[in-house]
């Protein structure tokens, strides 16, 4: 008997270790760009492709946001990407993506789990695909998510600003706690070390920066009806999780986030500033899902050098690529 217990021990602990994390520095989590004065930045977000829609059709459709984005330097979607997505439409829309011969990236949104393929084979497709994409995950690391990456915009030798790329998870199954996922302690520690990290490589001054995520914080509620409203509507309730690990009063605490890009909710497009962050939704950029004929578009956030920030919005309807 204790001879097969000390087997079963030996083997369990094979198990923990072929299932284990490795540690990562905070550089491994770094990517890097030139900054230009007025970095512009086009978000895409809640494209749902699916396997049964039209893809040209929301390719063309797509392309008029690019054309609003007039060049930009960086291209972000910011998650659903996908619903009901086979693995040839998910390279269709990367593909698509990529051929626009722009730098782009794109984190993940609840919706994208819900697809003939698993987060982990798209985020291994993303990791391997070179070209002009920008996505890096460390999928052995101790950090929750898919998608946890910074992009350092690098100008005479130093980052002039950062963007964050996060992972707000999907789901919570738990039956007390139903409903959308939340960032995890982990991805909160996680951003403090890059944060921190950041400042120390740039002479000990905190690096502004942006960040890009799918689910609104709790917080959201809070922007809306105590922040400055700067822009936008509000046609539905925000969905954010309804817990949290406290990461908005870390993002204040350590004073480098500026200003927070997210979607999810697809009938509002609101901008608020709360307690020195900005809060800001996308515009949905197809007509996948539910959405209204005057809500689907894009907008653009261009970099100052001076680091203030410039966001410009277009909509357009399907009449104009039917
Ligand atoms: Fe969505």
């Amino acid at each position: 008997m204790k001879n097969k217990l000390t087997a079963l021990a030996f083997i369990s602990l094979l198990a923990l270790s072929a299932c284990g994390t490795r540690e990562y520095k905070p550089q491994d989590y770094i990517l890097t760009m030139n900054y230009k004065d007025d970095f512009r930045i086009l978000q895409l977000t809640d494209i749902h492709l699916s396997d049964k829609d039209d893809q040209q059709t929301q390719f063309k459709f797509m392309d008029l946001l690019y054309k609003d984005a007039n060049s930009p330097d960086l291209v972000v979607v910011t998650g659903d990407l996908f619903t009901f997505a086979s693995k040839g439409t998910a390279k269709s829309l990367l593909n698509y993506l990529d051929g626009k011969g722009v730098p782009w990236t794109v984190c993940f949104g609840n919706h994208d789990e819900q697809c003939y393929f698993s987060v982990d084979w798209l985020t291994e497709t993303l990791t391997k695909f070179g070209s002009n994409c920008m996505f890096k995950d460390l999928q052995d690391d101790a950090v929750n998510g898919n998608c946890n990456f910074a992009i350092n915009l690098m100008k005479d030798g130093k980052v002039h600003d950062q963007l964050f790329v996060m992972d707000s998870n999907r789901y919570n199954f738990n039956l007390s706690q139903l409903g959308y996922d939340c960032f995890k302690q982990d991805q909160i520690d996680w951003y403090e070390s890059i944060v921190k990290y950041t400042k120390e490589q740039n002479g000990g001054e905190t690096v502004n920066s942006l960040m890009f995520y799918h689910i609104p914080l709790p917080e959201i509620n809070n922007a809306w009806e105590e922040g400055t409203k700067i822009y936008g509507e509000k046609r539905e309730a925000s969905c954010p999780p309804d817990h949290d690990y406290g990461f908005f009063n870390k993002i204040k605490e350590l004073g480098s986030t500026k200003a927070m890009f997210f979607g999810h909710d697809h009938i509002n497009n609101f901008e608020a500033d709360y307690q020195g962050v900005k809060f800001c939704y996308g515009i949905k950029s197809t007509d996948r899902i539910y959405h209204d004929e005057d809500m689907m578009g894009c907008q653009t956030i261009t970099i100052h050098s001076d680091h203030s920030l410039q966001i410009d919005r277009y909509y357009h309807t399907y009449a104009e690529v039917k």
